[in-house]
């Protein structure tokens, strides 16, 4: 079955794919030496060709990991199931393997790196067997951009290799940068974990129940091990993008952070473009793609990235950001023409869905897409599933953490400078995480070291982008808890220390989309209208917006924001801003909390802004 269709591939291809598109010594030393160890059936060296792209995906329609779509209804798009226990990124099985434990903290799991390398090896002895082993080389940044980072991915995973063609620039342009001579390439060794025996019968979704996600920040290599989904199996995005690359960056002086990029633009012409981090699942891909709402007519919201953004100080001292991606891997659920249209247009084509529902058309739904779902679907696992079935047991016909993988280049507001090899400059910078108390819509940080304190104090509600509980308060630093590849504390005192090569520093702010009131409903319609925190904020960093001083920050009255076109009293709004002395103080703690565990790594700036806070409480 399975040769059948690798001659398949070969015979649409037009070249045999076993063929190096690489001259690389070293590179092809390392393909020979993997193959040695992982075992594949056949090696495949992507082009990244449209004419592959479209063999790979009808190999894996037969083999039934993909189902095409309706072509009227969802051009280009195919679909995903997963298994139903490889549907997040899994945290606890996540390692950073420095050479000292210390170097990793005590935020990342870690392991000894000769033990870990000895696991890895008996792991992937054989973990390709009956597989095809993908050379997928891709480039995070732009292709010629002094900013970007090339890495090469090894893995079993057809699907991987088509929605990294969509998440990363891929293929031969990357062989031949290597081949050029460029200083580094990251090597990435990745295996579902299922290797196949003579004639046995594969799986829709191969998988292992044991995951191991493993980073060795000295050497600069990933290892990735049982899992096929997002940023377990993707490897350029949270494993290269954030982990490996925060640990180049702090060698290099720039910074690895895992938020959007926006450009605002207001009538007279004006564009001002801001970075945010929040955590997974907290409002990143919807803020990138913000439409102004009523009242902002001549405004415009250009998109630049929605995950992550490489941000280095230019010769001038300003930072500028470029999105490593090139690619959307968004949250389904939540997603529709009301809550972020752009998104829905971005989706509509060229897409891979993965553990949504399937509509009996031939189409796909979620949570939320529409108001009124469809009379009958399958869901996420593949089962009948009806608004009844729903109601009687509270069933999901997609998983909350079903995701679309779509081009950023389709997005319709994608900012003519997205691929800038020099980025763009970054004015202000907002910290935002989910919390239904506490934290108000918005305040702003006195200076840099209250913001980079605000940014590593942060809490946040987990979700379900992650395996593991929803819903509890943790500190997540810069949203960086998961992503960070070294100790939290050297990372803070990264932090502090870029101010020192920065002309301008970007001014810093706290958001929170969702504060709750005592029925438990959000105080804040969100989604558009969080527009009017973005123009405040805006006109802040252009000394044009007043604000009232507070022991947490600078805080907008409610005459400073733009009210056209929204109803909101001023009473609800002073209640989305409160400040509540007491819930500070328990916050305070939880600060003291996180600082305790980091202590002899922490720099002076943090302990002392948490003196001056406590002082102001
Ligand atoms: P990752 O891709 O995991 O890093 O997530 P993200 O930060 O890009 O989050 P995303 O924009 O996909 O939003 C996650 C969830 O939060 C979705 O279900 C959204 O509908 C919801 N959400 C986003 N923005 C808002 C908002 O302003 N208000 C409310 N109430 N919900 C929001
Ligand atoms: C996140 O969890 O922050 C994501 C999804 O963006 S994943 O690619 O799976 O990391
Ligand atoms: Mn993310």
């Amino acid at each position: 079955m399975h040769e059948a269709a690798a001659r398949n591939v070969t015979q649409m291809l037009g070249r045999n794919p076993a063929m190096p598109l690489s001259k690389n010594e070293h590179l092809l030393r390392w393909v020979e030496k993997m193959a040695e160890l992982a075992k594949p059936a056949a090696i495949h060296w992507v082009d990244g060709s449209q004419e592959e792209n479209e063999a790979l995906r009808r190999q894996m329609v037969a083999s039934g990991t993909l189902s095409k779509l309706d072509e009227k209804l969802w051009p280009g798009c195919y679909y995903a199931r997963s298994d139903a226990d490889d549907v997040a990124r899994v945290e606890n099985r996540t390692f950073i393997c420095s050479l000292s434990k210390d170097s990793a903290g005590p935020t990342n799991n870690w392991e000894n790196p000769y033990e870990m390398r000895k696991k890895l090896k008996s792991l992937f002895n054989g973990a390709m067997r009956g597989r095809t082993m993908y050379v997928l080389g891709y480039s995070m940044g732009p292709f010629g951009s002094p900013m970007s980072q090339i890495g090469v991915q090894l893995t079993d995973s057809p699907y991987v290799v088509v929605n990294m063609r969509i998440m990363a620039r891929i293929g031969l342009p990357v062989f031949q940068q290597i081949d050029t001579g460029i200083p580094r390439v990251v090597p990435c060794m990745h295996s579902v974990g299922a290797p196949l025996a003579p004639g046995q019968k594969d799986v829709t979704w191969p998988c292992n129940k044991e995951k191991y996600i493993v980073h060795f920040p000295e050497t600069r290599e990933i290892w990735s091990y049982g899992s096929g989904y997002g940023g377990n199996a993707l490897l350029g995005k949270k494993c290269f993008g954030l982990r490996i690359a925060s640990n180049i960056a702090r060698d290099e002086g720039w910074m690895a952070e895992h938020m959007l990029i926006l450009g605002v633009e207001n009538p007279a012409g004006e564009k001002t473009y801001v970075a945010a981090a929040f955590p997974s699942a907290c409002g990143k891909t919807n803020f990138a793609m913000l439409i102004p709402p009523r009242g902002f007519e001549g405004w415009k919201v250009w998109t630049v990235g929605d995950d992550i953004a490489w941000i280095r100080p230019d010769e001038r001292g300003l930072l500028r950001a470029i999105n490593p991606e090139a690619g959307f891997f968004g949250v389904a659920p939540g997603t529709s023409e009301k809550t972020n249209r752009n998104a829905m247009a971005t989706l509509a084509k060229n897409s891979i869905f993965t553990n949504v529902a399937l509509t009996p058309d031939g189409g796909v739904w979620w949570e939320g897409m529409t108001d009124t779902p469809p009379a009958e679907c399958l869901d996420w696992k593949g089962q009948k599933w009806t608004p009844e079935i729903a109601k009687e047991t509270g069933a999901k016909a997609s998983h909350p953490n079903a995701r679309f993988t779509a081009p950023a280049s389709q997005c319709p507001t994608i900012d003519p400078a997205w691929e800038d090899p020099s980025g763009v400059p970054i004015s202000a910078i907002i910290f935002g995480g989910r919390r239904a108390t506490t934290m108000p819509l918005v305040f702003q940080a006195f200076n840099w070291s209250s913001g980079v304190y605000i940014g590593a104090t942060m809490g946040s509600e987990t979700t379900a982008a992650a395996a593991g509980a929803v819903g509890e308060v943790r500190r997540d630093p810069m949203a960086m808890l998961p992503f960070c590849g070294y100790h939290m504390g050297d990372y803070f005192r990264h932090w502090i220390k870029m101010q020192r090569s920065l002309t301008l520093t970007p001014r810093i702010f706290h958001v929170n989309w969702f504060r709750k009131d005592a029925d438990g409903k959000f105080m804040w319609p969100g989604f558009s209208e969080n527009m009017r925190v973005l123009k405040w904020i805006v006109d802040r960093t252009k000394g044009r917006a007043l604000a009232r001083e507070t022991p947490i920050g600078w805080m907008p009255r409610y005459e400073d924001m733009e009210w056209k076109g929204m109803d909101l009293s001023k009473e609800k709004f002073e209640e989305l801003q409160k400040f509540d002395r007491e819930a500070w103080r328990k916050e305070v703690i939880e600060h003291e909390e996180l600082f305790i565990r980091l202590h002899d790594h922490l720099p002076k700036e943090m302990v002392y802004e948490r003196e001056l806070l406590i002082c102001r409480l």
